[in-house]
């Protein structure tokens, strides 16, 4: 136990652990309050204690791929695929903005050929006009296509990597290319974007010495924002006799992913709030600075299911949004005030 808490000590002052080190203390449960508070500390020390909120829009649940867990999957044939056209999606940033005081927007949807470039320049321009950051999570895309988004205003970009187990990246996606993943990662970077990622947690077969390596990875490219899930399998899908992440050890991997890169953005997410009521409070106290709240109409959001449950979650105009924030100063947090940038402090 003493070697444990010597780790982590040290990982609080130089943000740095060797693979085994992160290994040994993911396999160690006697010492998680003690990770999350010192991920708590770090998280105070470093990005303090604002919150961030993040206007999600999924605003398209077409998706040209098949990944295994996902309900938006292209051979979900269950499912009600919508488009919201681009007044709908300028009224529903316009209200974020001017009525709710949202500082960022989330502009996200399956893989949706049909949003083009320019279709896509168009939107993010009228959403700037908003004065407002904007975040995209749309997925793989070419250089200078994350380029064309960052000229016409965009200000960061998700992909999560999903997992670093390259075998198991690909077994839930064989028509995918884990190298392909990687290069967009890291031209989403190049093109000046700020970069999120992230993983999902509990997939069938995925390892503690796996998420050992997430951790590195996300280092290693210096990401600004990083978003780690718990896996929730959808009945429509291949792995809907899966077991499931569970919250504890993506609490863990998000507080360990803290103490490496102590001044990024970390989410508290919306699939740790769909597994555990206080999943996102939790999170909040082991690591995490920002939540996402959800501001996808009803009508469409009830088909935006990645996840059971997804939907349940999250928050909606006015009521459930003060009620959000009743719940971040019973904390004692308080929401922030400016865009939320990845400040560089290492
Ligand atoms: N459970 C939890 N998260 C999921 N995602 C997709 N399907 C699921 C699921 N069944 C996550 C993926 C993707 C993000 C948008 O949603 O990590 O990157
Ligand atoms: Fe499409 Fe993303 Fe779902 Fe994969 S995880 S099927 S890319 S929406």
């Amino acid at each position: 136990m003493e070697d444990l808490k010597d780790l982590i000590k040290k990982a609080r002052t130089d943000h740095i652990l060797e693979r085994e080190e992160i290994l040994l203390l993911l396999s160690s449960p006697e010492i998680d309050e003690i990770l999350f508070a010192a991920a708590d500390e770090v998280r105070k020390r470093y990005v303090g204690d604002g919150i961030h909120l993040r206007g999600l829009i999924e605003f398209s649940n077409f998706c040209r791929n098949n990944c295994c867990y996902c309900g938006l999957r292209r051979d979900n044939k269950n499912i009600t695929r919508y488009r919201m056209d681009e007044d709908t999606i300028f009224a529903t940033a316009e209200y974020a903005v001017q009525a709710m005081g949202l500082k960022t927007i989330v502009l996200q949807s399956g893989e949706d050929l049909y949003f083009d470039c320019e279709k896509l320049c168009g939107i993010i321009q009228l959403i700037k006009s908003l004065d407002v950051a904007l975040t995209l999570s749309i997925g793989e895309k070419s250089f200078s296509e994350y380029r064309a988004y960052k000229e016409a205003g965009a200000d960061r970009f998700l992909l999560r990597i999903e997992t670093t187990d390259k075998d198991l990246y690909l077994q839930h996606d064989p028509q995918m290319s884990f190298e392909n993943r990687i290069e967009c990662i890291h031209n989403i970077g190049r093109s000046g974007l700020e970069v999120g990622t992230g993983i999902l947690v509990g997939l069938p077969n995925q390892t503690l010495e796996s998420y050992a390596d997430d951790i590195l990875f996300f280092k290693t490219i210096k990401a600004d924002m990083v978003g780690i899930g718990p896996f929730i399998p959808h009945p429509n899908t291949p792995l809907r006799g899966a077991i499931g992440g569970s919250l504890q050890i993506s609490l863990k991997i998000m507080a360990l992913t803290r103490l490496l890169l102590p001044d990024i953005n970390i989410p508290a997410t919306t699939a740790m709030e769909t597994i555990e009521k206080n999943g996102q409070i939790r999170a909040l106290k082991a690591g995490a600075n920002v939540i996402m709240p959800n501001i996808t109409l009803p009508l469409y959001r009830q088909h935006y299911e990645l996840y059971p449950g997804k939907s349940d979650t999250g928050y909606l105009p006015d009521n459930n949004l003060q009620k959000l924030i009743g719940t971040i100063h019973s904390i004692g947090r308080f929401v922030a005030e400016g865009y939320g940038f990845h400040q560089k402090l290492l």
